[in-house]
């Protein structure tokens, strides 16, 4: 396959791209790198350091590629910043998602494989969540990505696009090349490593929720898992019937960690007390979100092969170690 994946110096996107290399598939990489690094474009792929909103430069790498299939990576991912900025996340994870589907269109693409997220759920009142469950998102983040579902629903009716949304749930861990670096770092197991490092100080958001620890519970999933249901996903999308149509999947394990359960398991990697405080809950945090994945089992054949506490957080640990500054060192 000839696959252009954008943002593909991102973290699960640059995760994705290794894997697609690895079998072989021809990979370009469109990435604007605000968020993104150069560094982590995997090797024998081609990266091109555009935006997607320039709509007319995307027809012509499709063209020029001779693109079979989209992964559609490219995104603003954070919560909070969103519901400061939801211009910005409805300009690029809805305006320049849609500039890309008609510039497949004009292009004569018609397969794409979407980062979609949980947050699409909002906050649902039972777990696992199925893919029928409603989708009822609580911030831009997800709003932006239920509406971006929605083109790919509407375009496949109306012009034969195939889709795959893939709802992920909590990503986690590292490959040997790339792992997890955004600024500001908002999420759990970035923060609890580098409390460990005695770079940051580490706060449990709340610790009265009605689960066994108090502490929310969330479905952490190996970004390497991740990359697998990618390149099924793409394949995927060359079987599904010509007449088109969005298929979505969750990625999840299926079970959930408390928040002290990773806590606990990192201190385990890394051999020694991690210290924290305990503060207020964040406003928006559900208590407890866990994936069905029996679609994903039964359409990708997909199932979590790394998806214990200390092969996500061991990996993500070796990955610091072996990166102290980042992308930057
Ligand atoms: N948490 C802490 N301290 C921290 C960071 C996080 O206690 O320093 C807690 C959070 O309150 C939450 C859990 O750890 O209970 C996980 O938080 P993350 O920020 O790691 O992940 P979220 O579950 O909030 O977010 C994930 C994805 C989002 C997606 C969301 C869907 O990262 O992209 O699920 O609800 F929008």
């Amino acid at each position: 396959m000839r696959v252009l994946v954008t943002g593909g110096a991102g973290y699960v996107g640059s995760v994705s791209v290794e894997r697609l290399v690895q079998a072989g598939h021809h990979v370009v990489v469109l990435d604007s790198l605000v968020t993104g690094h150069a560094a982590a474009v995997a090797e024998g792929a081609r990266l091109v350091t555009d935006s997607l909103r320039e709509r007319e430069a995307v027809e012509r790498l499709l063209r020029d590629e001779r693109i079979d299939a989209v992964l559609h990576c490219a995104a603003r991912s954070l919560v909070g910043q969103s519901v400061a900025e939801p211009a910005l996340y409805y300009a690029e994870n809805v305006a320049g998602g849609v500039g890309l589907l008609d510039a497949m269109l004009a292009a004569g693409v018609r397969r794409i494989v979407f980062s979609s997220t949980a947050a699409v759920y909002g906050a649902p009142d039972r777990v696992p969540i199925p893919e029928a469950a409603p989708l009822d998102p609580i911030n831009p983040y997800g709003e932006t990505k239920r509406a971006f579902e929605g083109a790919l629903r509407w375009y496949g009716a109306a012009y034969g696009l195939r889709s795959v949304a893939l709802r992920y749930f909590n990503v986690a861990g590292a490959s040997a090349l790339n792992g997890e670096q955004h600024e500001p770092e908002t999420h759990l197991i970035p923060n609890v490593l580098a409390a460990a490092l005695g770079r940051r100080s580490l706060t449990v958001f709340g610790t009265d929720y009605p689960t066994p620890d108090g502490t929310c519970i969330r479905d952490y999933i190996h970004v390497e898992d991740l990359a697998d249901a990618h390149l099924a996903a793409l394949e995927l999308t060359g079987r599904v019937d010509a007449a088109g149509g969005l298929t979505a999947c969750n990625l999840g394990s299926g079970s959930g960690f408390s928040v002290l359960e990773v806590i606990r398991a990192a201190e385990a990697v890394v051999g020694r007390a991690i210290p924290c405080a305990v503060g207020p809950r964040r406003p928006g945090d559900p208590p407890a979100l866990v994936a069905s994945n029996e679609r994903a089992r039964d359409l990708l054949g997909w199932t979590p092969r790394r998806g214990t506490l200390p092969e996500m957080i061991g990996s993500a640990w070796r990955w610091l170690e072996a990166h102290p500054e980042g992308y930057a060192g």
